[in-house]
């Protein structure tokens, strides 16, 4: 059985009328990196906030490394770090200080830090004062303080948001390392792009419930109701086919007389899974 890092059971949160939560179920294996998607809105921020004891839930119950939401203070961060967009810097420290005044508020050794600095590409930058560096740079600091103490799950609240594709990749890069060396990654995101890639598991929430659970893989298929094909032939025309007898015999045919350059089956995505089962569009 799976070491289980995080269990969230009928989970409900009410902010006066509303319910943004209303039933959420998920869990988070050890060593795993589960998504939790939805649109802006959809109650991400507050799940996060339940679970590293910022918010109390209204009913229901989560577990966090064995420990109840409702009984989670300030110890548990030692073993969980967390990158939320209020997530700061001191802008006037230098990186190096930034990340020596968590180190002593997390008993790190401060011989961790240069090495942290390199593995993350900002060591020649140490001296700078952190309010000078790029936003890519910055989110990288930032993700590195989250890491310092290596904790055992870390909570990342959309770690790309905002970021170019080419910072993004990076924090990908980054964060798909932090799951091979063991790493358990809660990440909430709207990109259902980025989802696909990290995780080995991902929620759908909408309208306070999730309605979809499983690897991204598994449910695009689970949609992959009607079968499609992306045929080019060596004459350069594309074609795109349903799945039935007649464009099975068409396909046949043409694999026979050599014609096929390329030929793709079309799985339907995460994105387009979301559209289908809530009707809406993610933003
Ligand atoms: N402290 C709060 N008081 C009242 N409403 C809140 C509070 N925090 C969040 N909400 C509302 O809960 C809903 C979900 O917010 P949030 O969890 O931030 O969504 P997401 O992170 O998915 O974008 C929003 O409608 C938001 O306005
Ligand atoms: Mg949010």
């Amino acid at each position: 059985m799976n070491e289980q890092y995080i269990s969230i059971r009928h989970l409900s949160k009410r902010f006066d009328k509303d319910f943004v939560l209303k039933d959420v179920n998920a869990a988070l294996n050890k060593g795993e990196i589960l998504g939790f998607l939805g649109p802006s809105g959809a109650g991400k921020t507050t799940t996060i906030k339940i679970l590293t004891g910022q918010l109390l839930p209204t009913s229901g119950d989560a577990q966090v490394l064995g420990i109840a939401c409702d009984k989670i203070d300030e110890r548990i961060y030692e073993q969980i770090g967390i990158v939320t967009d209020v997530s700061g810097v001191y802008e006037r420290m230098s990186v190096y200080d930034n990340l020596k005044y968590f180190a002593r508020l997390l008993n790190v050794p401060l011989s961790e830090i240069n090495p942290l600095l390199k593995r993350i590409g900002l060591y020649e930058h140490r001296k700078k004062p952190a309010g000078k560096l790029s936003k890519g740079q910055t989110q990288r600091l930032i993700l590195a303080r989250a890491i310092l103490h290596k904790p055992k799950i870390l909570f990342l609240d959309e770690p790309t948001s905002g970021l170019d594709p080419s910072t993004a990749l990076e924090v990908h890069r980054m964060l798909l390392e932090l799951k091979n060396e063991g790493m358990s990654i809660f990440l909430t995101t709207h990109n259902m792009e980025e989802a696909t890639k990290l995780c080995d598991h991902v929620a759908l929430l909408n309208e306070g419930v999730i309605v979809e659970y499983g690897a991204p893989e598994d449910i695009c298929l689970k949609y992959n109701k009607v079968k499609k094909y992306k045929v080019q032939l060596t004459d350069g025309t594309k074609h795109f086919l349903k799945h039935s007898p007649e464009a099975s015999e068409q396909i046949a045919l043409w694999l026979r007389e050599d014609r096929v350059e390329t030929i793709h089956s079309c799985e339907p995505t995460l994105e387009t899974v979301f559209l289908e089962v809530t009707g809406r569009e993610l933003q």
